[in-house]
């Protein structure tokens, strides 16, 4: 008997483009697995839509419900357990997770972000990695731990800086490598 698919809860901000390549991949057996719930903390979040239009459950949670990040998360937390997730994926999620979000899914949460880690954590990492003069950048797929941009690092993917490019350029080419 196959093994039952890895459930898989994420949580996003943005447009979604990480989180459809993980549906489309979930799709089509490249990823063992089956995202179970998205969750947002933008009303607007394009990953809501996209959770919507292949049926999967989605919620905004709105943090400004929460007096704090501990009570958000413990929030986002129960919906997860609700939803017996065995994996977090963070897709262009924009928020710092909690300790004891952490702690909930020990080395359960993964995240994408959008440089070769160690090199510029944290937010406008593509301006950081220009305004350097960097000649490469790209993306690092990691385990969150209690760090900013700090845990383990699975896989990453090296892009090439090119002359001319702006903030917008270099996203863009960086993202294609994130879908990947
Ligand atoms: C990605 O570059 C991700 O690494 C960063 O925000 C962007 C989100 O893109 N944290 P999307 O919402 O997945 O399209």
């Amino acid at each position: 008997m196959a093994p039952s698919p890895v459930r898989i809860g994420a949580l996003a901000s943005g447009n979604g483009s990480n989180l459809q390549a993980i549906v489309d991949q979930c799709d089509s057996g490249a990823i063992p697995g089956k995202v179970v719930l998205v969750l947002s903390d933008k009303r607007n979040a394009g990953a809501l839509q996209r959770a919507a239009d292949h049926g999967i459950p989605h919620r905004f949670i709105d943090p400004g419900l929460f007096s704090d990040r501990g009570m958000y998360d413990t929030n986002l937390v129960e919906e997860l357990l609700k939803a017996k997730v065995d994996l977090v994926v963070l897709a262009g999620y924009m928020r710092l997770v909690s300790d004891q979000f952490v702690d909930t899914f020990p080395n359960r949460v993964m995240n994408i972000h959008p440089s070769l880690l160690p090199a510029f954590p944290g937010l406008h990492v593509q301006r950081q990695a220009l305004e350097h003069g960097a000649r490469f950048s790209g993306c690092t797929v990691h385990f969150v731990d209690k760090g900013l941009d700090t845990g383990p690092i699975i896989q990453q993917a090296v892009v090439p800086i090119l002359p001319d490019d702006t903030v917008e350029t270099l996203s863009k080419r960086i993202l294609r490598e994130e879908h990947r």
